[in-house]
């Protein structure tokens, strides 16, 4: 195939073509332009067209839609919300103000803001009898596998913002997700740790309001520590979007089928549990507690660099980001904010976390295969500071994300070419063959 080189700029190859030869024949694939980014080969009629799939397990060349919402520039690290820099964003607005730009494209104005932190403010209520549901669970059940569960259950208590064809009920689901996800994982939280449940405070923002369903009790006074809440607040943006990675394709793989929202999330929450996506900050922290120790890092190093092991530095790599995460770039400065306020000053895991990058950003290995630290290495150390156990880090990822989630389900479901995902294979298996009865099997 020929056609243009990968772009991370707007080229000027829409109208031209991919040339397919497949033997004597050969097909005409036209190729797409972005506002920013590689071109697309639309490889749409190929098959209709050859009789031939492309073939591409694990997406590495593969873009499964056009979208408007997140763009990643792997190769500079960078990564813009509707066009506005991650970093200002973290550093100059508010999650819920993110919630806004990724939900409807544009920045908020100040009584558009006041609006929607007001609708959203209204939602974080969850409906009394699922206080119930949580006690259906093992007392030390993981906190992701209480918000799979509880998550899935929405649509058995919400059944009233279910129907994807409804523009009015599509929205309801949206405030209700975005609302109740704190919500639901400070319960999620608090179940695991055998605390009584927090009712939202109207009072508090949105972050606020989450450390405060966290971290207060019902016996005494708690005051949100309000360099503790803008920190949440900066970990929630960087979280919240991401273009099309595994747990977002999940969704939209879902949303597909005509399932509602609450299944959808349920099923972007399940695949971001896993380890090599955002299950990874949770086994970030357990590497850098396994290590302990500044001496021990070249082992470990050793190890990550070693086919024969299985271990990988957690935290590092990135399927897109050949360069280092913006979002890393920021998890550090508020790592060492968080630490500061809490007057932690010699945190073993922190200077082990310097140390592993330091030396990991000079070896060969990693330089040459582009591993940098990703949003994962220093999110794990900043949220055990703040007082969560390792179990909820990657609920509260869930907990931003879901807002990411919602804003490319919303994406695909009213775009009106939106079919079924349904991919195909290589089939390597038996071909036809006859039954056999046991008696003849010998
Ligand atoms: C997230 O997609 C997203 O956008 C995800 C995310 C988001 O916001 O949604 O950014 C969140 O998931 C961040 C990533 C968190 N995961 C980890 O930190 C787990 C550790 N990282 C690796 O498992 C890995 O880097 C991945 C899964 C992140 C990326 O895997 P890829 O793109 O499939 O890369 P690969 O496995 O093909 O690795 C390329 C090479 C391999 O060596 P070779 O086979 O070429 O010799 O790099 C090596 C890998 O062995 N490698 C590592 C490594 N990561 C890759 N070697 C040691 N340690 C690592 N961490």
């Amino acid at each position: 195939m020929s056609g243009s080189s990968p772009a991370s700029t707007p080229s000027s190859n829409e109208g031209a073509t991919a040339r397919v030869e497949i033997g004597s024949e050969s097909y005409d694939m036209p190729v797409r332009s972005g506002t920013v980014g590689p071109d697309v080969v639309d490889i749409s009629k190929l098959y209709g067209q050859s009789g031939h799939f492309t073939y591409d397990p694990g997406y590495t060349s593969t873009a499964s839609c056009e979208s408007k919402i997140t763009y990643i520039d792997g190769g500079k690290g960078e990564l813009l919300y509707r066009g506005y820099p991650i970093d200002q964003l973290a550093e100059q607005g508010t999650f819920l103000e993110t919630c806004y730009l990724l939900l409807w494209g544009d920045l908020p104005s100040r009584e558009e803001y006041k609006d929607f932190e007001a609708r959203v403010t209204q939602h974080t209520m969850l409906h009394e009898q699922m206080y119930r549901f949580y006690t259906g669970f093992r007392r030390d059940a993981h906190p992701m596998a209480i918000m799979v569960g509880v998550v899935g259950a929405l649509s058995a208590f919400y059944h009233d913002s279910t129907d994807i064809q409804d523009e009015h009920q599509r929205m309801v689901a949206s405030y209700r997700m975005i609302a109740k996800m704190p919500t639901i994982a400070a319960m999620a939280y608090k179940y695991s740790v055998g605390q009584p449940f927090i009712y939202p405070r109207n009072d508090l923002d949105y972050s606020a309001n989450f450390l405060n369903m966290c971290f207060a009790v019902p016996c005494e006074a708690y005051d949100v520590n309000p360099v503790l809440a803008r920190a949440m607040d900066r970990i929630l943006i960087l979280h919240a979007d991401h273009e099309q990675n595994a747990s977002t394709s999940t969704v939209r793989l879902a949303g597909s089928s005509g399932a509602n929202p609450f299944a959808c999330i349920a099923a972007g929450i399940a695949c971001l549990w896993g380890p090599a996506h955002g299950g990874a900050n949770e086994a970030a922290l357990n590497m850098l507690e396994e290590i302990g120790t500044v001496d021990r890092i070249p082992e470990y190093v050793k190890r990550a660099k070693d086919k024969s092991d299985p271990f990988r530095l957690m935290g590092f790599g990135h399927r897109v980001y050949k360069n280092y995460d913006p979002r890393a770039k920021v998890m550090q400065q508020t790592c060492h904010e968080v630490l500061e306020t809490l007057d932690i000053k010699d945190a073993p895991r922190l200077k082990v976390a310097m140390e592993l990058e330091r030396i990991a950003l000079e070896d060969d290995y990693f330089v040459e295969k582009k591993l940098y630290p990703n949003i994962d290495f220093y999110s794990g150390i900043t949220l055990r500071a703040m007082g969560f156990p390792s179990s909820m880090f990657t609920v509260l990822f869930a907990v931003a994300r879901t807002v990411g989630w919602i804003a490319q389900w919303q994406e695909m479901i009213t775009d009106p070419s939106h079919r079924i995902g349904r991919p195909r294979q290589l089939y390597t298996g038996p071909t036809e063959r006859d039954y056999v009865t046991v008696d003849q099997r010998g």
